[in-house]
């Protein structure tokens, strides 16, 4: 007979942490979110940790090159997502490593025989008001001049005019070299009173610009994290189908970890693209795995050598594996399984195995909620969708902005290598939607609030670190009704309208 749990799976909703005793050490400047990514024997340092526990998802819509820039500033990581041909994924993983906070590859350049029609075009198309003249009009080209909204102006000025005739030369500009800090361009862009600094190499070549109002933005990015040659920490997503081909592009491109994205890892397509990549780029090349929900997922992953494990089937927002196949776990439950797993798994062999939570974070506390049920770090779709970083379009719809959000398994992302359990290549049914996510503005301000939600409430814990919340957190069941007291109730809000009394 089928074996049945006792009990059933549990969803985040339905816990809540209770409050432990909160010294005066307890204030959110002394609580740090610093977490593992990867496994390490107990006692030492992990090759690759997170300065705060989130991750973005590896999706379409999610996880591209300008979202991995803007969390890996925030301290977090991308990973890139594989639905998409291997070069075109190693060139996003290669722009991450390639940025340099406020050295903008110019984007709007023209050759010095273009006309001022042309330039003025450029400027409106594009926005720009600071052109670079380079040889070949390209952005790397030989720089021969620049040309700003202020060299001309339009009615008054034949528009058959040559940018050369036009543009500040060479030999009149200043110019800044390759290799050198933003403080020092910005010291450049003081002392000659410039808006905008071009970079060069020893060739003359445009390699970047910087421009004054950038420098006060980019430099108050504490968490950044950084590998050791100071470029920005990238993940990319591989799946068990194509990674012979893929893992050496991305590897090669620069990426610092890899995760093997599949809705069910508990597989032997898993344990061998996992035992493939260890093989062939040693354990210097890291790779997550997952994902599972219970123990001898974790413990078979574990085994197979997966730098950490990904937990979770069926509680994302846009999933719909739980209906169209009946697989999955609450959410919860799933996570203190697994975590339980690891904590074995650390006792028997020394090693930890850090556990990502992936989906159905739909609250901040989740996340908090998450850490203390013992996971390292969460990954997050919803949550990253919603902010201008995120690949999607910001549309109007029924009078509010929205971003757009489709899930791997939908027909819009046709991610049938995630879902493929030997079969045909393509797509066969659904596992996800299409749909949108109200619109939220910049990453930066929004994990500025929710990093720190997430140490106000271990602060009501009395944790400072992660592994303290691990040990010591204390988390009840809530009751349905004792859910609705959770929310304002029995008020008439200002900007709304009554909220339902309790006892109705
Ligand atoms: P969210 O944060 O709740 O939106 O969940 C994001 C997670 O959804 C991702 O990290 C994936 O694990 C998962 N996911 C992405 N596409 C699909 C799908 O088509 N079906 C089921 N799960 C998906």
């Amino acid at each position: 007979m089928a074996f049945v749990y006792d009990e059933p799976s549990r969803t985040f909703q339905e816990f809540l942490l209770l409050p432990r005793l909160t010294t005066k050490q307890h204030v959110s400047g002394n609580v740090s979110l610093k977490t593992p990514l990867v496994r390490h024997a107990s006692g030492e340092e992990p090759g690759l940790s997170l300065q705060l526990p989130m991750v973005s998802a590896v999706m379409q819509s999610v996880s591209d090159d300008k979202m991995a820039v803007a969390l890996a500033q925030q301290g977090g990581i991308s990973f890139i997502f594989g639905s998409q041909s291997v070069e075109s994924q190693a060139e996003m993983v290669r722009r991450v490593k390639k940025f340099r906070a406020g050295f903008v590859v110019s984007s709007a350049n023209v050759r010095p025989d273009q006309t001022l029609r042309e330039v003025s075009a450029l400027m409106r198309e594009t926005g720009h008001s600071t052109i670079p003249v380079t040889d070949d009009g390209t952005e790397h080209g030989l720089l021969v001049g620049i040309i700003t909204g202020r060299d001309f102006r339009p009615n008054k000025i034949d528009p058959e005019t040559l940018a050369k005739e036009v543009m500040t030369p060479r030999d009149k500009m200043v110019c800044g070299q390759e290799g050198q800090t933003l403080t020092d361009a910005n010291e450049i862009i003081w002392e000659h009173k410039l808006n905008c600094l071009p970079i060069v190499d020893s060739d003359g070549h445009l390699r970047h610009l910087v421009f004054r109002k950038d420098y006060e933005s980019q430099k108050e990015n504490p968490f950044q994290l950084v590998d050791d040659q100071k470029r920005l920490v990238v993940g990319a997503g591989i799946n068990s189908r194509d990674h012979e081909e893929r893992v050496p592009a991305l590897l090669e491109a620069g990426a610092d970890v890899l995760c093997v994205d599949s809705s069910d890892g508990f597989s032997e397509w898993q344990r061998d693209t996992i035992r493939y990549v260890k093989e062939t780029f040693g354990d210097e090349a890291k790779v997550g795995a997952g994902n599972v929900v219970d123990e001898d997922g974790f413990r078979y992953l574990a085994e197979a050598g997966a730098d950490f494990v990904k937990v979770g089937i069926g509680p994302a927002s846009i999933c719909i594996t739980r209906e169209q196949k009946g697989i999955g776990r609450g959410q919860a439950t799933s996570v203190m399984r697994v975590a339980k797993a690891r904590d074995q798994y650390l006792e028997e062999t020394g090693i930890y195995v850090p556990i990502c939570s992936d989906g159905g974070i739909t609250l901040d506390y989740h996340i908090t909620l998450a850490l203390a049920m013992g996971a390292d770090f969460v990954m997050l779709g919803r949550y990253f969708a919603r902010f201008d970083e995120s690949p999607g379009s910001k549309l109007l719809v029924r009078g509010n902005f929205v971003k757009e959000y489709w899930a791997e398994g939908s027909n819009r992302a046709r991610n049938w290598q995630r879902y493929d359990t030997g079969g045909k290549k393509a797509l066969v049914f659904e596992e996800g939607v299409d749909a949108y996510v109200p619109y939220a503005g910049r990453l930066k301000d929004n994990l500025a609030v929710t990093r720190e939600k997430i140490r106000s409430t271990m602060c009501n814990c009395g944790a400072l670190s992660i592994p303290d919340l691990h040990d010591s957190a204390h988390l009840t069941l809530v009751s349905p009704v004792s859910l609705r007291e959770g929310g304002a109730h029995d008020v008439v809000l200002k900007d709304d309208e009554m909220v339902t009394p309790m006892e109705s």
